[in-house]
């Protein structure tokens, strides 16, 4: 094969007990062709994967009109019956009854996404009798964001060359269905699938130029339930247009906006809509002209809003720039103090997408306090697959765990629905354009993601934003089931693997949440002054006596972004969670923890012991040799030997410099050297 199909490479299930409820599969055509289509999509994935699965080879009777015999087994799908009223657009029924298994949806993606939950059910031995459930999307929007170049390089790219560009062309193949098939499985119904550092040809994709290409493309992913988006350059008036500006309350570049968007919409009837990064490192926006954000977003969401398309502004848009002898300025603070102000002045069709944490990515931030002061604008939680600071998908660093407490963090915002997860899915304001994106960790590599293991990333991001009330351990056990061959050995070492991987990657890089201590510019590998004398405000202050940014009110000021009681909890050294002391406070390296370590043993012990957790990983992996195809076992365990080198490096090169700063001998008189 050409190339995995990740947790999609369907294998034998032994003695599953309802296999007799899925022979048939019944259904009556829809007056909507773009559900049969749908639908057709689903009783093909159904069709195959039951075959490989079970060994079952399914009948299906999709007719015209009811033909009056009922079938007495089998699934029955039903589009738009009384069943499935007050559901979702996307929402689906699952019942049993006698032979019997209902599917009752509002449109084709609930079928499919049944279609998909059934094998789902089947590959974990889930029983399908006694079943009456209903499935709906937790947030409307669950999509992925590509960091794809046209000359085929993807930006903080892991997992090899962009599967939809080439030579400034634009790819269609096997593997874009593949691509539809698996995010549909997950739930994802839309991705951009460019960079948002919008340069070049790619300024061009919104042109004739391209739009056939992408039609087919969005072809594609209509069969799916998929939506294409693009990032568009917020200067294209002026570099596609030949207009002197791209000032937003230009009539000019607003009229070049419109004819733009008609001509998107006349080639593809489904797009999506815009994403933009404006006004930060290097890119164009609204601040050029003496524009506010809103201004620039609004421009371009009125161009959409005829054809009911989204333009997402990105919030990561500042150019905090400092010198590492100013205290007072802080980068952390940049995002919302760019934004608050302009909250409840965005149209309904612009949503804010913003970054977890306040800085860019680090294994540890604290949750941005944009979730929880925005209140009448849309928002996306935008979190990063790619992993650009948690290893690089050499690393093996399972982050579902870092997105489930951004998700559950309170942030008091309102009474009942205050945390990250009820505003991003608009529960907490009543917003419809809410949700969640990813940075997507994919390539064209054989398996997709680089390492194997950075596939429950991919799917775990899917799982999440439509269900962000499973748990880590429930995506890891069904990506599991699904990926690997079935053997309780596999199960318990690959769960274990995944789910210390985040905490055994933070303990032998950086401390308590401080961040970056990276390689600059690539950003893999220790470097701890690598940014201290940095432009960009990301600093460790390490000095003789201690660490950290004090972002208290004596500070920075950044703890006062944040409601109470959250504001005093972080402001207060005592109340300050641990994990993230370094990011809020100045600390002694004297200082004891909660633990009864002084500050300087905690940085020793947890890099040893992180060492000691890549060792145990690597061992474990070595003990499924017998059990795991070939190639799977001997990639895995390649990257294992990248990582422990990484690691052996982090924590000799981390232990080194503080052992110097500091002077304080480690208490176990371990060998500190680098
Ligand atoms: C990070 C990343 C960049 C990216 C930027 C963004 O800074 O290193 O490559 O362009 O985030 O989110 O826009």
């Amino acid at each position: 094969m050409e190339y995995s199909q990740c947790w999609l490479n369907y294998k034998s299930v032994k003695n599953y007990q309802d296999a007799g409820l899925l022979e048939y599969i019944y259904g009556i055509k829809s007056s909507d062709s773009r559900d049969n289509r749908l639908v057709d999509n689903a009783v093909k994935e159904l069709s195959s994967a039951l075959r490989t699965m079970l060994g079952i080879d399914i009948k299906v009777e999709i007719s015209d009109c009811p033909s009056g015999n009922k079938p007495d087994r089998g699934i029955i799908l039903d589009i738009g019956g009384e069943a499935a009223e007050g559901l979702h657009e996307e929402g689906y029924r699952l019942r049993q009854e006698g032979e019997l298994l209902y599917v009752n949806a509002r449109s084709g993606k609930g079928i499919l996404y049944s279609a998909f939950d059934i094998i789902r059910k089947v590959a974990s031995k889930e029983p399908l009798r006694g079943i009456d459930r209903v499935e709906q999307p937790y947030n409307n929007l669950r999509m992925l964001n590509h960091w794809d170049n046209m000359n085929g390089d993807i930006e903080r790219g892991y997992s090899g060359k962009s599967f939809f560009f080439r030579d400034e062309e634009v790819l269609v193949n096997s593997r874009t269905l593949d691509y539809a098939r698996l995010l549909a499985s997950v739930g994802i119904n839309g991705a951009v699938i460019n960079n948002v550092n919008v340069r070049g040809a790619a300024s061009r994709l919104v042109t004739d130029r391209y739009l056939d290409k992408l039609r087919e493309i969005a072809d594609i992913f209509e069969g799916y339930g998929i939506k294409l988006y693009l990032s568009a350059n917020f200067a294209a008036p002026i570099e596609l247009g030949g207009l002197a500006t791209a000032d937003p309350l230009d009539r000019e570049v607003a009229d070049w906006w419109k004819a733009c968007v008609k001509n998107i919409y006349d080639h593809i009837p489904d797009f999506g809509g815009f994403l933009i990064k404006a006004d930060s490192e290097g890119r164009p926006g609204p601040f050029t002209y003496n524009r506010t954000h809103a201004d620039g977003a609004n421009l371009l969401a009125r161009a959409l809003k005829p054809y009911g398309g989204l333009l997402i502004w990105r919030c990561f848009v500042y150019n905090c720039q400092q010198d590492w002898r100013d205290y007072k300025t802080d980068r952390a603070r940049a995002a919302y103090d760019n934004f608050i102000g302009l909250d409840g002045l965005f149209d309904d069709n612009v949503i804010l997408q913003i970054k977890n944490g306040p800085v860019d990515f680090q294994v540890r931030e604290p949750v941005s306090p944009l979730f929880g002061g925005l209140k009448n604008t849309n928002m996306i939680l935008e979190v990063q697959a790619a992993q650009e600071y948690t290893g690089q998908q050499k690393d093996v660093c399972y982050l579902v765990p870092m997105w489930k407490e951004i998700l559950d963090f309170e942030t008091y915002a309102c009474k009942e629905y205050g945390k990250v997860a009820d505003i991003v899915s608009g529960r907490a304001y009543g917003q419809v354009n809410c949700g969640m994106a990813a940075v997507s960790n994919t390539g064209n590599d054989y398996n997709w993601t680089g390492h194997d293991l950075a596939a429950a990333n991919f799917y775990g991001f899917g799982r999440l934003s439509w269900e962000p009330g499973l748990t880590s351990e429930q995506i890891a056990a069904e990506w599991i089931r699904q990926t690997f061959p079935e053997s309780e050995q596999i199960f318990k070492v690959v769960k274990d693997i995944l789910m210390g991987s985040l905490q055994t990657y933070e303990k032998y890089t950086v401390p308590l949440g401080i961040g970056w201590m990276v390689n600059p510019s690539h950003h893999y590998g220790p470097n701890v002054d690598g940014y201290e004398y940095d432009r960009w405000g990301t600093y460790h202050r390490a000095d003789r006596n201690g660490l950290g940014v004090d972002r208290t009110r004596k500070g920075t000021g950044y703890t006062t972004q944040y409601n109470e009681p959250n504001a005093s909890m972080y402001d207060n050294i005592e109340t300050c969670p641990e994990e993230l002391l370094l990011f809020f406070h100045y600390i002694r390296y004297d200082y004891m923890l909660k633990s009864g370590k002084t500050l300087m043993q905690h940085i020793y012990d947890t890099h040893f012991e992180g060492v000691e957790e890549v060792e145990g990983m690597l061992k474990a992996w070595e003990g499924l040799k017998d059990l795991l195809p070939e190639d799977v076992y001997d990639r895995v365990l390649k990257r294992f030997n990248m990582q422990l080198n990484n690691a052996v490096e982090w924590r000799d090169r981390i232990n080194t410099y503080f052992y110097r700063k500091s002077g304080i001998d480690d208490e176990k008189h371990r060998r500190i050297y680098y």
